[in-house]
């Protein structure tokens, strides 16, 4: 039987109080569908700093290369934000792990079954057409990791300075893996950049059209990121996958999210070229509710579902997590950030449950 090795770090803020959940879930995967997993546990972001010195020490670094994937929950807090900012856990462990294990392709999906249309802000009117969107972002490049950046002084004038930039070749590969995931779904691909302002939007816009002749099955259009934010609030329906570089995408991912209901919704799923992952809640470490029972688990556990998609290469496990998760919100329990009158508030241990309850229900065909 083969044995699936997962690095957990759960991290700061819910990050631990989301993960508790997640276990639960591998642990109905283990008992009820005889999977062997085999789960361990290192320490990353500000809890890494504080039991470690570093944000990401050595030993969590060797576990997750002794692993078939990744399992995160958050990193960050008021804690750590005196710091220096590199050695910050945003910028001293989750971004150093996405360049070490080359994770250039992020997939986070939004999308909204019918029955839970009360979850979104929108107007029902909106919602009622449903949506089911992909945001494809390009994760190691762009302004996040440029070397270029810093604080200087010139004639004791203070400035600070980032450089967007990319290669050609980094927005091939990303394009290739949304034109793909375009042909798997409903063939429809918008990319988003600011091509009538910057020179790497220009590129960008360029290098997607002619990445586009080799998919013309798929539907290509271009929008500018300023009009993408309005369209996709008007007409969520419209939008297929949606393809970004990292700093549009880290803000179109957030749009996305919400729009479903909650960023306690949203998982994602970073991925190298050999389908090496980690995977995440899209959403932070929630400083604001932590250690109150409160945050919503299910992106964490859908984010367990793309792990099994993406990586195990376990389509139906996946689509089973899915259902469950969809099954248990079209019911009625709801944690707090997306609670409804008429619905049935429950805390994160007690979604973990319910969830992990209906899971064993399950059976593969
Ligand atoms: P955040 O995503 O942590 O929170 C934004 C809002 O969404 C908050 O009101 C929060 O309560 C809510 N929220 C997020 N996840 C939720 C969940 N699962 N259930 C219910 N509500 C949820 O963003 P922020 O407040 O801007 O950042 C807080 C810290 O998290 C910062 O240190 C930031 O750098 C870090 N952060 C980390 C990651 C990550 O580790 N991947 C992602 C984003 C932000
Ligand atoms: C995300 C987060 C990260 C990002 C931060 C915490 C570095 O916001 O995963 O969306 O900007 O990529
Ligand atoms: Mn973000």
């Amino acid at each position: 039987k083969r044995k699936y090795k997962i690095a957990v770090l759960p991290g700061d803020g819910i990050g631990p109080e989301i993960m508790r959940e997640g276990y639960k879930i591998l642990n109905v995967l283990q008992k009820n569908f005889c999977m062997n997993i085999e789960t361990k546990e290192y320490d990353v972001g500000g809890i890494a700093i504080d039991r470690h010195g570093i944000a990401l020490p050595e030993s969590t670094l060797r576990g997750c290369e002794n692993s078939h994937a990744i399992l995160f929950g958050a990193v960050g807090g008021p804690k750590w934000e005196n710091l220096s900012s590199y050695l910050q856990p945003e910028r001293g462990a989750l971004l150093p792990l996405r360049k070490y294990f080359n994770l250039f392709a992020n997939l986070r999906p939004a999308r909204l079954y019918s029955g839970i249309e009360n979850l979104s802000p929108l107007r029902f009117e909106i919602v009622s057409r449903g949506f089911n969107v992909l945001c494809v972002r390009e994760l190691i490049g762009g302004i996040y990791f440029n070397k270029r950046k810093g604080t200087k002084y010139v004639n004791s004038k203070k400035y600070s300075f980032d450089t967007e930039m990319y290669y050609q070749f980094e927005i091939e590969r990303i394009a290739h893996i949304a034109f793909k995931l375009a042909l798997s779904r409903k063939r429809n691909l918008v990319s988003i950049d600011k091509a009538n302002v910057l020179e790497t939007s220009v590129l960008w816009r360029e290098t997607v059209n002619t990445v586009s002749l080799e998919y013309p099955e798929v539907n290509l259009s271009h929008l500018y990121v300023d009009n993408a934010t309005m369209q996709l609030i008007k007409n969520p329906d419209k939008f297929d996958v949606i393809l970004c570089s990292n700093l549009f995408g880290d803000i179109i991912s957030d749009e996305c999210a919400i729009i479903t209901g909650s960023l306690g919704l949203l998982p994602s799923a970073s991925l190298n070229e050999a389908g090496f992952g980690l995977y995440e809640p899209a959403g932070g470490s929630a400083p604001d509710i932590k250690g109150k029972n409160i945050a919503n688990p299910i992106a964490l556990i859908l984010s367990i579902g793309m792990l099994f998609r993406y990586s195990f290469q376990l389509i139906e496990i996946s689509n089973i997590i899915e259902s469950v998760v969809y099954e248990v919100l079209r019911l009625g329990y709801r944690t707090k950030d997306i609670l409804q009158k008429n619905n049935n508030l429950v805390s994160t241990s007690e979604m973990g449950d319910v969830i992990s309850k209906f899971l064993s229900y399950r059976r593969i065909q």
